[in-house]
């Protein structure tokens, strides 16, 4: 049996680059592509086109020691390539499926330049069955005699870890009909030393959909929860604990606040239950998840107008603008729908992020007093009557209290994502108030 060589990554976004580069660190011969030139080239020198940490050091010293290289050829990258992973966008359309016309042009383009016997891996996050059209797509388009299998590889990668993620996964999971695809992938991931699930093509395709909506779940119910602990002098982030080292529950996705954004959970959850409702299967559980999601903003609004009632004409400070800390990604921000919302309300906002706020610009142009973009957190808190910290970096739990109360007006944070230490700042003279805790005041 032929044994492969070179790994093509086709797409070279969040999942592709870091896959792409992983792989290449564990020593395959990998080709990297995308149909966007001037992406391409940015990475040729070197360059992330988005914050990951990790990322660039490692992607230079692997287009240094030759074992990744980039073309925007597309069909070059087929061609060199013996296993082939798809990792173009899916993007949601309006009614919540998955727009999957980037995953038909790049298969069309494996399609016409199938010379050989090849593998090809959907990675992208796409609904179950595409690998069965995957499979259609190519026998219509490429000539009689093609040799290929297809193969689901979902990936678990998380935007801000993803290069940890992808040398320490939980699970591997592998969706294969041959055993030839089977054997090729587990020697792909072998140096990882993983927990490696096999399952066919469907089940994989439906592991990636029911995690994320699993997650997203986890986060909805957790959230619920805070609003009952808030209504009864209950504190959350106890409660989290104490359910969570139930090892049946776990710890981790129960921290209640602001709820999740990002490109993948909205989206997977919203396909989830699209696919469910194409198959006529009654999943509304997860329609419950999206709507209490969605409501999070307005009730952290009503929030801060408990704390300050008339928001007209007050200043606030964001803190905190990426959908969660380490990315720059601001996807379904929960943040962007806050600004809309306070904007509205008539308040001047004072806004800092350590990596997203070139990104937040240009959908919300500085136009002062109204709006103003700092440059530290401490300057986005000058003259202000509250802070509302909504994304949870971790240089917000650095900060010097005691200066920041002094460039305020008032002394007040309303912390979206219950992260910083109550004590800590009551003893700074802070007025603080969580979602699902008890507030204090000085
Ligand atoms: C997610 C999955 O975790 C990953 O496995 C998959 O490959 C891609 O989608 P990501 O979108 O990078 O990863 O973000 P994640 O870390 O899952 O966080 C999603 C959102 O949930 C963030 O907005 C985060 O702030 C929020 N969140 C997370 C909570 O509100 N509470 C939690 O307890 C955990």
């Amino acid at each position: 049996m032929k044994r492969f060589k070179n790994v093509g990554i086709l797409g070279l976004g969040h999942v592709g680059l870091p896959t792409a580069v992983g792989l290449a660190e564990l020593g395959w011969q990998v080709i990297g592509t995308d149909n966007d030139a001037p992406k391409v080239a940015l990475i040729a020198q070197g360059k992330s086109p988005f914050y990951e940490p990790e990322l660039e050091p490692l992607l230079q010293k692997n287009l240094a020691e030759g074992r990744l290289r980039v073309t925007a050829d597309v069909g070059e990258a087929v061609r060199a390539s013996d296993l082939l992973f798809i990792c173009v966008g899916t993007p949601q359309r309006p009614d919540g499926s998955a727009d999957l016309s980037q995953v038909e042009a790049v298969i069309r383009t494996v399609a016409e330049n199938l010379n050989g016997y090849k593998l090809i891996v959907e990675k992208s996050t796409v609904p179950v069955q595409t690998a069965q059209w995957i499979k259609r797509t190519i026998l219509r388009y490429a000539s009689n005699d093609a040799e290929f299998d297809v193969a689901s590889n979902p990936e678990f990668l998380r935007e801000g870890t993803a290069v940890h993620d992808f040398f320490h996964p939980d699970r591997i999971v592998i969706g294969v009909e041959s055993e030839r695809a089977k054997e090729w992938l587990l020697e792909l991931y072998r140096p990882l030393n993983a927990p490696i699930v096999v399952t066919d093509l469907n089940t994989a395709e439906i592991i990636k959909h029911a995690a994320n909506s699993f997650l997203a779940l986890k986060i909805s119910f957790i959230n619920m929860v805070a609003d009952l602990c808030e209504a009864t002098g209950a504190d959350v982030v106890k409660v989290a604990e104490g359910i969570g080292l139930d090892p049946r529950i776990g710890k981790h996705f129960l921290q209640a606040g602001l709820g999740f954004g990002g490109y993948c959970l909205p989206k997977d959850l919203k396909a989830f239950i699209h696919i469910a409702e194409e198959h006529r299967v009654d999943f509304s559980l997860l329609k419950e998840v999206e709507r209490i999601n969605e409501a999070r903003i307005d009730r952290f609004v009503r929030k801060v107008q408990q704390v300050l009632w008339v928001l007209k004409g007050k200043t606030l400070a964001i803190w905190g603008l990426a959908f969660k800390p380490n990315t720059d990604d601001i996807r379904e921000a929960p943040s962007l729908k806050l600004i809309a919302r306070l904007l509205e309300e008539g308040a001047n906002l004072r806004l800092y992020d350590p990596a997203a706020m070139d990104n937040v610009r240009r959908l919300f142009p500085e136009e002062p007093p109204r709006l103003t973009y700092c440059p530290t957190p401490s300057e986005a808190a000058r003259g202000v009557h509250a802070i509302l910290l909504v994304t949870d970096w971790e240089e917000f739990r650095q900060v010097d209290w005691h200066q920041t109360r002094q460039v305020m007006a008032l002394p007040i944070v309303v912390d979206g994502r219950n992260f910083l230490d109550p004590a800590t700042l009551q003893r700074a003279g802070f007025e603080w108030h969580g979602l699902g805790r008890p507030s204090v005041y000085p």
